[in-house]
Formats: structure tokens, C-alpha cells, sequence
């Protein structure tokens, strides 16, 4: 049994904010056919929020993508119409440390988790525009909320900097990590593929980052972690529990794969403890000399 706070989770495996559109039969439909330990919502703003003009996804190459949706969102009231057994880690967003609280405010009682998300590369003035505030964001949803406030951050050099900043406002665990901002061009317009011009690239080629960055910030702090960037096995699932994650978030695997994946990465996961006579709570951490 996995513990964060007072909640429980049977497994480590979570679906990571964005994969799954704000839309509540789907996130209910998903949540029982494919039963991951707790779903991640796609990052909500206040008010609806349109995407950027598509191409929004593309695939490079097996096992990895780049997007730029831009947070589009129908806004946190859809959060309230949300009727699902699957513990809900709400991630929240906006383009102001007030706009960020009053979506707390207005989703708070559907949340096991707040995940404020200060790490989406792809729309200006929003997620990654505001890592800088974290501190005052942390200190400001703290002061509404007495669920777990998470923060996800992004594969950047400052993370154990930013991290500490967010503790010491009361930051309860990380979620680590977003993708990284990267470009494509075309080669007969030389223009961006993407409509934004760069994008999030996501998928296997993150799991080695986001592997020494939870390493970096459990070494530093010891604190839970919600691992994600690049798990497309179970293997991946074990090592990233190894260096600090408690539970491990799903993402470009389920757009490329589907979500029948689920079942398999926790199949392999069982086998494994089996066969170890582990269990999840012997593994966090592991591998970290703290
Ligand atoms: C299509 C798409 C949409 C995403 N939207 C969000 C979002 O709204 N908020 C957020 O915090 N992360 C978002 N992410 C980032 C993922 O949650 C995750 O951090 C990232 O993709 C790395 O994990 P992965 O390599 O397993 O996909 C999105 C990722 C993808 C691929």
C-alpha cells in the first residue's frame, strides 16, 4: 500500500494531466474500464480556455511526441461535474497567482490531490511563465485548501532551487516532470510544424531526465513525488520508484499505446514483487543515498 498523506493507493499507476480531455463521462468511463490508481485531469484554468490552432500533437518518432495544445480547457466548473471512483489529483493553472486560488476554490471538493501545474511550456503567461512565483502561489493555495498541494515542475536546471522555494511555503510533494520545450520545422516551408512554433516533446526520451531530477529532489528533500516523463514499461514503472517516486504518472504511452497498457505495466509489476517478495513501499527510494 502506497500512502501520500491520508490517502492509500493500491499501485503506483496514475494517468498524468493532459492525456485524458476534461470531458467527465470520459474521465468516469476511463476510470472504470482501466481502473489506474488515481487520474490526473488535463491542467484547468478558471475560465474555458481555447487550444491553439492545430497541428497541436505530432509523433516524431516511436515513443515520442511533441504538443502544444496551449492548456486549453473548458474550465474548472467542468472539475465539478465530474462523478468518478478514481481518486481525482486536480491540476491547476492560470495566468495569475489569484486566478490559480479561485480555481482551487472552485475544485477543491472533487480533489484528493492539487497539482499546480507551473511547467506547461506552451502558452505564454501561463505554466512555465510562472515558476518564478512559486513561492507566492504555493503560500496563496495553501491558504484555501487543506487538501496536498502539489507542484509540478519541469526539467530545468533550478528544480531543487524552485523545490526548496515551494517547501518552504508549505508545498506538500512534486509532481516531476513536464515536457520539455523543444522545435520542428518543415523542410520544403522552413516554418514550425506546429501552429505555437515550439511545443512540448514528451514520451521515452524524457525518462532518463526525469529520472535524475526526482534523484535530485528526493536526495535533497526526501519528499513525495509523483514521477512522470517517458514510463512505457514496467521496468521504467520500478526504476522510477527506485530513485524517489511514490507514484508514476502514464502519458505519451497511453496516446501511443492505449490504455489496455495499464493492465500490462501492472501484470509486469506484480510479477516482479512476486517474484522479489517486494512490495511498492520497499522500492521508493531505493536507490537514493540519503
Ligand atoms: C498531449 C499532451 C497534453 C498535455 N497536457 C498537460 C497539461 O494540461 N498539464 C500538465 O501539467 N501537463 C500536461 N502534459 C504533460 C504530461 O502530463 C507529462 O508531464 C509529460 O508528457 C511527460 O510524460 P510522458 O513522457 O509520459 O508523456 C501533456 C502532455 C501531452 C503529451
Amino acid at each position: 500500500m502506497i500512502k501520500i498523506k491520508d490517502i492509500t493507493f493500491n499501485d503506483p499507476l496514475t494517468i498524468a494531466s493532459g492525456i485524458i480531455p476534461d470531458v467527465p463521462n470520459y474521465v468516469t468511463t476511463v476510470c472504470e474500464k482501466y481502473k489506474p490508481s488515481a487520474i490526473t485531469t488535463k491542467t484547468v484554468t478558471l475560465n474555458p480556455l481555447g487550444p491553439h490552432k492545430p497541428p497541436t500533437v505530432i509523433k516524431l518518432h516511436d515513443g515520442i511526441y511533441m504538443n502544444a495544445i496551449g492548456l486549453g480547457n473548458p474550465g474548472a466548473k467542468a472539475i465539478n461535474e465530474m462523478n468518478v471512483s478514481c481518486p481525482l489529483i486536480v491540476s491547476v493553472g492560470g495566468a495569475s497567482i489569484n486566478e490559480i486560488k479561485e480555481v482551487v476554490k472552485v475544485i477543491e471538493s472533487k480533489a484528493k490531490i492539487i497539482e499546480i501545474n507551473v511547467s506547461s511550456p506552451n502558452r505564454k503567461g501561463y505554466g512555465e511563465s510562472l515558476s518564478t512565483l512559486i513561492g507566492d502561489i504555493v503560500e496563496n493555495v495553501k491558504s484555501v485548501t487543506r487538501l496536498p498541494v502539489f507542484v509540478k515542475l519541469g526539467p530545468w536546471d533550478n528544480v531543487v532551487e524552485l523545490a526548496g522555494r515551494a517547501l518552504e511555503k508549505g508545498a506538500d510533494g512534486f509532481t516531476l516532470i513536464n515536457t520539455i520545450r523543444g522545435l520542428i520545422v518543415d523542410i520544403e516551408t522552413f516554418k514550425p510544424i506546429l501552429y505555437y512554433g515550439t511545443g512540448g516533446v514528451s514520451g521515452r526520451c524524457l525518462y532518463p531526465v526525469a529520472l535524475r531530477i526526482i534523484r535530485d529532489v528526493y536526495e535533497e528533500y526526501g519528499v513525495d513525488i509523483i514521477g512522470v516523463g517517458g514510463v512505457y514499461d514496467w521496468t521504467d514503472v520500478i526504476g522510477m520508484l527506485a530513485v524517489g517516486a511514490k507514484l508514476v504518472g502514464l502519458g505519451t504511452v497511453l496516446i501511443e499505446k492505449g490504455f489496455s497498457i495499464i493492465e500490462e505495466i501492472r501484470k509486469g509489476l506484480q510479477s516482479y514483487l512476486f517474484e522479489k517478495g517486494l512490495k511498492f513501499e520497499d522500492i521508493i527510494g531505493i536507490s537514493v543515498r540519503r
